[in-house]
């Protein structure tokens, strides 16, 4: 009971370079998303539009927002925070505006500064804008399988956030797994109980891959129905406000299994070795997933 197909978000543009200790020089950055544009990827987070201080790895997003080439066939995403990002990200021409928070009080308070509570308003003003501008809304929730200051997180906080989301008219939930803790019968247990609540075709999966345990769950997750995942190219990523985060699942360890079980995914293996080779060579070191590791020994 595989799906024939499956959608694969790119994020490494975002969450892989946020967790970069070198910050790339803008055009390097113009440079791999166009070449990332080149690969099949019908999806691509190129930034995000937070506070710099926050996060300086990205603080050139309007640059390099309007600096890449579009292809008119992929959307390309971005993070916005509140309302301020959402007006920069406006004036990117940004397609896909991702709203993001916790699942969990701590690594909200950590992440964004702010309760829950006083989150939800911040994100409906931002929906509602984006709305306003002819923009598709997607959410993020995080820490959904775990949070690194409270530990398990209950299913029905989980669901309270996400359904607050819907309610504001985002289209798509992206769960998740910030600092990569799920196991296959925790995904399998927690999608049983989210199918009875939403169409699972607007439930994404974001594993992150700490413990080594992300294709084990996307596998479990494409059993339980979902048919989208985000991953970064390489394995990059990590939010560095979640102690020990590391990478998204790698798209290229991805896009192999997917492509070997027969699932397609319209993305080109050769083509995103190469985007990886040039990421290499900006950041002058291996990137962390299997396929570039088999390829560099080569
Ligand atoms: P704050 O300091 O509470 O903001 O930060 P504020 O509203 O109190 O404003 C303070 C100052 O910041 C003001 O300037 C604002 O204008 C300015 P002042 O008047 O003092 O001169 N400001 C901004 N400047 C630029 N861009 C903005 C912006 N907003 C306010 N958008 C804020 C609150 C949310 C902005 C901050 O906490 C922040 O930027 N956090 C971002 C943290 C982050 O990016 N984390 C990583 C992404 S999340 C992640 O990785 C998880 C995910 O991958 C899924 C998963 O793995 O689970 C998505
Ligand atoms: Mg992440």
């Amino acid at each position: 009971n595989w799906p024939e197909k499956v959608t694969i978000k790119e994020v490494g543009p975002r969450d892989g370079l946020q967790n970069e200790q070198i910050i790339l020089p803008t055009q390097s950055k113009i440079d791999w998303i166009d070449q990332l544009s080149d690969t099949g990827l019908s999806y691509i987070e190129v930034t995000s539009f937070v506070h710099p201080k926050w996060i300086p790895q990205l603080s050139d997003a309007v640059q390099v927002a309007k600096g890449i080439k579009r292809n008119p066939s992929i959307t390309y995403a971005a993070l916005v925070p509140n309302e301020r990002g959402l007006e920069a990200a406006l004036e990117g021409e940004i397609d896909d505006i991702s709203v993001f928070m916790s699942s969990s009080e701590t690594h909200n308070l950590k992440n964004i500064n702010k309760s829950i509570s006083d989150t939800l308003p911040v994100l409906k003003k931002v929906i509602d804008g984006a709305a306003n501008g002819g923009k598709t809304v997607r959410g993020y929730v995080s820490t959904v399988f775990g949070c690194p200051y409270e530990g398990e997180v209950s299913m029905d906080q989980v669901f309270r956030v996400c359904d607050q989301l819907f309610d504001y008219g985002i289209s798509e939930i992206s769960l998740g797994d910030t600092i990569g803790v799920a196991s296959p019968r925790q995904v399998a247990s927690f999608l049983e109980s989210a199918v009875k609540r939403y169409d699972l075709s607007r439930i994404a999966l974001h594993f992150h891959d700490t413990r080594g345990m992300a294709l084990a769950n996307v596998l479990q997750a494409l059993e339980c129905g979902v048919e989208t995942f985000d991953s970064s190219l390489g394995g990059l990523g990590g939010c560095p406000y979640a102690p020990g985060a590391s990478g998204n699942v790698a798209t290229d360890d991805l896009i192999h299994m997917l492509h070997k079980m027969g699932i397609q995914t319209g993305i080109k293996q050769e083509k995103l070795i190469k985007a990886a080779l040039l990421m290499q060579s900006f950041l002058e070191k291996p990137l962390p997933s299997h396929q570039m590791a088999v390829y560099n020994a080569q």
